[in-house]
């Protein structure tokens, strides 16, 4: 029996209960994947796949993302938008002020969101990654589907992992069951992507910069293959794009496929 109850689930999400499909697996290889799979068959939008496990979660950067079942929440919901990719700039940083509202709205705090879309609890002076985000695109004859995977820590991994990491535990007095944990994340993915849909980035742009980790900070962006570029992180524009203020003026970033580092 996965960790994750359909049916119980439903229940904590009261009136939006209908606006999702959920499926649960004790294990798959990566949600995003058989997500990805439904939504070539036809899953509608709302279609969410949650597992204890993935044999092979893909992260950013084609990277791997490790899990453990009990301490962490792994999952992908389908989104479709109407209209051109182009308009779909800066969603997943869209989802990244989803998920800082949920936890937040479960008692978090700490939350801050770094370029492009990774979730981080502050720590002192410092900042440990608690979720990361994976949206991937793909076009077909309803629009555009944006497959969403969520990998949240709800405690702090054990294994060695390059970053620092922290777990939802140390953010919050008593760690919520994980059916609310999830609920709450969807109830406000509901209501950041109805507003996307509408008004793109802009919709979530000035909260997404009160959470900016790195707002004035001095950092490195790193391109493989190319010199590193410093510059002073200025913020974000309504497209998503980081505003990185250079000795040669302020340049917009736009791809996610960077490395961003603290100078
Ligand atoms: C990152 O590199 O920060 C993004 C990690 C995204 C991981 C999630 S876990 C659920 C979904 N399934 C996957 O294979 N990846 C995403």
């Amino acid at each position: 029996m996965p960790l994750i109850d359909p049916v119980l689930l439903k229940s904590r999400l009261g009136l939006l209960a209908g606006r999702f499909d959920v499926d649960a697996f004790e294990e798959c290889d990566s949600t995003s994947s058989e997500l990805m799979r439904r939504a070539d068959l036809g899953a509608p939008a709302g279609t969410v796949i949650v597992a204890d496990r993935q044999s092979a979660g893909r992260g950013r950067r084609g990277r791997q993302w490790l899990s453990a079942p009990e301490a962490s929440l792994t999952f992908s919901l389908l989104w479709r938008f109407s209209g051109s990719p182009a308009r779909l700039a800066g969603l997943s940083l869209a989802v990244g002020v989803a998920l800082a509202r949920a936890l937040e709205g479960l008692g978090a705090q700490g939350i801050c969101l770094k370029w492009p879309n990774d979730v981080l609890l502050r720590q002192g002076d410092d900042y440990a990654k608690l979720a990361g985000i994976l949206v991937e695109l793909a076009s077909d004859r309803r629009g555009i589907q944006a497959v969403i995977g969520i990998g949240i820590n709800l405690s702090a991994p054990t294994v060695e992992l390059p970053q620092p990491v922290a777990g939802l535990d140390q953010a919050m007095a008593a760690l919520p069951e994980r059916h609310l944990v999830l609920a709450a994340v969807l109830s406000a993915l509901a209501g950041v992507l109805d507003a996307f849909a509408v008004d793109g980035f802009a919709s979530s742009k000035n909260e997404w910069q009160q959470r900016h980790a790195w707002q004035d900070a001095a950092v490195q962006l790193l391109d493989d293959g190319s010199a590193p570029l410093l510059g002073r992180c200025a913020g974000v524009d309504a497209d998503g794009a980081l505003l990185l203020e250079t000795a040669s003026g302020m340049q917009r970033i736009f791809s996610g496929d960077v490395s961003l580092r603290r100078a």
